[in-house]
């Protein structure tokens, strides 16, 4: 290409309304917006979030707030006084779950994502929906080993929990999204999970959208524009922004450890069983459903007190010590939002292809080896909702992961080195380059013969317990009906 024809078609690009620019007026897949349709910057209600280190959080009384704000309207340049509402964030989580810039949090757009994440709508056949496979009445999962999809089709893989994934830096088991945003466009062109058509899936999903006037309304007042594959990904993520869970009893106690720290002037921030037996002391004062989580009697079992909060205690230091959990389950959601193999899937030793996992999503260019087997690491939030466990959801009890980790998972050639007993590699390639004698229950792999042998916890059955235990009080409160009630939205 000459210099002069290069130059006329930066020119041309350069104009007003140039064709690549401006999708076309009926494009499913994103619209400019027209101002002049969009619900007025007045009326807007943004959503906020309040955490609990925020002076203002202890002032809110329940988890969706209604308020005011003073702001500048950029259409007149006047200030004004603007209706908000202030999501109060779960005790527990620290941090405000992070929101893309391009896409704000309104409660428009928040009720419009609600409805379409209920409506079978997205389906080809009208008959499944996001919460089809992540239902508020089952901790936003399906209780299902697999997926269950569009005529019955069975998925490959456990339906993980929407629980706190605002906060996951990756989506899926393997990670291949970025964003809610993201996410939110694959399952309808999921032939295991929503499509069954024959075009393009979006096209027909837009399209079924738009012969709903009510919601066309709705998009239009949001975005400015006719529904689009864009818009609805956004409504929909910005609901599952919402969907927060925390309030467990370990952070009820992690509070009172603070208060009582504080009081004393000790400077010590340590977990004490007083800490979980004061916690406890409450659950109890409100008959509340942690106790039934945790096996107890909220009328028999209140002389169990102090015996269950040395136990939770104990199967917290499990967690954070000999257990190792801590290793790969830490921060506020208790993802270390990394990936590693634990050997899910392994059959007698070898991993087959099809549980590749992260290593089948990196692109080309980024393919790591480490990463063969390895799956997301999930929250350990609201377990107790969200049965069968792993992406296999071959263990349908916490007990049974329990047990799992004390075998120090299943062994194949990539099994993380986090999970294996290194010490005891080195020793049996010493004594093996010695010529002494060598478990012969030890898998080997590869030319060099590299041994792999899993890292045992050796938990005595009452560890195990406490452990699980502590599990259960990560287990948290149920979730506003405001979130969990499909019907239930806020006044206009
Ligand atoms: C037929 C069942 C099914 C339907 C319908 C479905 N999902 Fe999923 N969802 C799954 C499964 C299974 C996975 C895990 C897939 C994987 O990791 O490869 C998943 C993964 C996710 C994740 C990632 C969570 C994480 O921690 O990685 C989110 C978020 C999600 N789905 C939201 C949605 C939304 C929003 C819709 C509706 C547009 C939807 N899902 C529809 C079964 C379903
Ligand atoms: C090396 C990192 C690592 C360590 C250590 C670890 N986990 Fe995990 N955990 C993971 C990963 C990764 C998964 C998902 C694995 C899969 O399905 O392939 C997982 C899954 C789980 C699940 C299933 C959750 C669900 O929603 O399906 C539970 C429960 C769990 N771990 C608890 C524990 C406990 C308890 C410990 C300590 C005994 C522990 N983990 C130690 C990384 C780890």
């Amino acid at each position: 290409m000459t210099h002069t024809r290069l130059l006329s078609l930066a020119a041309l690009m350069l104009l007003p309304g140039f064709a690549a620019a401006q999708p076309k007026p009926d494009s499913a897949n994103y619209l400019l917006p027209d101002e002049s349709k969009m619900t007025p910057f007045k009326d807007r209600v943004p959503i906020l979030f309040v955490t609990m280190n925020q002076p203002e959080w202890k002032t809110l009384n329940s988890y969706w707030n209604e308020g005011t704000q003073e702001t500048i309207d950029p259409t007149t340049g006047q200030k004004i006084t603007q209706k908000v509402v202030k999501i109060k964030v779960p005790l527990g989580l620290t941090q405000a779950p992070p929101v893309p810039p391009e896409n704000p949090m309104t409660v428009e757009k928040w009720v419009l994502g609600k409805r379409l994440y209920y409506d079978n709508i997205l389906s080809t056949d009208n008959t499944v929906s996001c919460a089809s496979c992540h239902s508020p009445n089952r901790g936003f999962s399906d209780g299902k080993r697999t997926s269950t999809g569009i005529n019955s089709a069975i998925g490959p893989i456990n339906s993980p929990t929407i629980f706190n994934a605002a906060y996951n830096r990756f989506q899926f088991w393997d990670g291949r999204a970025a964003s809610l945003e993201e996410q939110a466009q694959g399952p309808v062109g999921n032939d295991k999970e929503m499509f069954a058509g024959k075009g393009d899936p979006w096209e027909e999903a837009i399209a079924r959208i738009r012969a709903n006037p009510s919601y066309v309304q709705a998009f239009y007042r949001v975005f400015g524009h006719a529904p689009t594959r864009d818009a609805a990904a956004k409504a929909i993520a910005t609901y599952e922004r919402t969907i927060l869970l925390g309030n467990s009893l370990d952070d009820k106690a992690n509070a009172l450890m603070r208060q009582r720290v504080i009081e004393e002037e000790s400077g010590k921030f340590v977990l004490k069983a007083e800490d979980y037996a004061k916690a406890l002391k409450a659950e109890f004062a409100a008959k509340s459903s942690v106790l039934k989580d945790l096996g107890l009697d909220a009328e028999k079992d209140a002389g169990k007190i102090d015996e269950y909060a040395k136990r939770i205690l104990a199967g917290r230091e499990l967690f954070f010590g000999k257990a190792r959990c801590s290793n790969c389950h830490t921060g506020d959601t208790f993802t270390d939002h990394s990936f590693h193999n634990l050997g899910v899937g392994a059959k007698d030793g070898e991993l087959p292809p099809s549980e590749f996992g992260r290593f089948a999503a990196l692109p080309p260019g980024h393919k790591d080896p480490s990463m063969i087997g390895a799956f997301k690491t999930p929250g350990t939030r609201g377990l107790l909702w969200t049965a069968p466990y792993l992406h296999s959801g071959e263990e349908k009890t916490l007990e049974a992961v329990v047990e799992f980790y004390d075998r120090g998972g299943n062994v194949n050639p990539w099994l993380s080195e986090k999970m294996r007993d290194t010490e005891a590699e080195a020793a049996y390639i010493r004594a093996r380059a010695q010529g002494q004698p060598v478990d012969p229950n030890v898998k080997t792999y590869g030319p060099a013969k590299r041994p792999i042998i899993p890292l045992k916890l050796n938990l005595t059955a009452q560890e195990k317990a406490d452990l699980v235990l502590y599990l259960k009080a990560l287990n948290g409160d149920p979730l506003d009906p405001i979130v969990t009630d499909p019907n239930k939205f806020p006044a206009p």
